[in-house]
């Protein structure tokens, strides 16, 4: 369950979620088991319905995973529209690619391996929408890097900007107080930018969503 929104909430939403894509459908199963943290469905279905309405042909995705929010972006780009993707666990590209392949999106979908640390600063594409959802230690560099790689006019979709609602907790277990602090720390960063036009919305994890000025 959601510590963003009541459980009440999150049940009655649920009622209405569309199901349909058995293949994501079995890629949360997986996910959920193997304890592969990947999109919140609505922070998903909010990401989808962005590619529809902003119609963008070359989009960035930083954290790969095992492929599920790659799909869901690439099944709802255009003809001509493509996903750049970048993963460093050579694990969860294998994983990734064979999910791409039954999801025959193999063409609209260009895995780039390694380290987004290392790759980004060497790349020169220029990008209408870039979601960045790796490291929280890595995000600050990853910010500066993805503005440098983003249109104007385009947008930054960044996933887990409450993470688990400890951003805004007076008490944040251990194990999370490292991260939280990274989180709270990009916040101001993304919130106070002057390149940025942003919002943190109470979506899924949190999501933050900038448009470039
Ligand atoms: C939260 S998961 C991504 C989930 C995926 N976007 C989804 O919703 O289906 C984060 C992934 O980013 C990868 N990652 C983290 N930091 C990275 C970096 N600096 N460069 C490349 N990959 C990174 C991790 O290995 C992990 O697979």
């Amino acid at each position: 369950m959601s510590n963003i929104l009541y459980d009440d909430q999150v049940k009655y939403l649920t009622l209405f979620r569309n199901e349909s894509e058995l293949l994501t459908k079995e890629m949360e199963v997986y996910a959920a088991k193997n304890k592969i943290p990947i999109l919140d469905w609505m922070s998903a279905e909010f990401l989808e319905q962005l590619i529809t309405i902003s119609k963008p042909k070359n989009v960035l995705e930083i954290g790969t995973a095992i492929g599920y929010s790659s799909i869901r972006i690439a099944s709802k780009l255009r003809k001509k529209g493509s996903l750049d993707t970048i993963e460093k666990s050579k694990n969860n590209i294998k994983l990734a690619q064979e999910y791409i392949r039954r999801a025959k999106l193999t063409s609209s979908i260009n895995i780039l391996e390694g380290d987004a640390l290392e790759i980004m600063p060497r790349m020169d594409k220029k990008y209408d929408l870039i979601f960045l959802d790796a490291d929280k230690e890595d995000y600050e560099k990853l910010f500066y890097y993805s503005l440098m790689l983003l249109k104007k006019g385009g947008v930054l979709f960044v996933d887990n900007l409450l993470w688990h609602g400890y951003v805004a907790a007076n008490s944040v277990p251990d194990s999370f107080k490292k991260s939280t602090k990274f989180i709270r720390e990009f916040n101001k960063m993304f919130m106070n930018s002057t390149e940025l036009q942003s919002t943190i919305l109470s979506i899924g994890d949190g999501i933050g969503l900038g448009v470039k000025l």
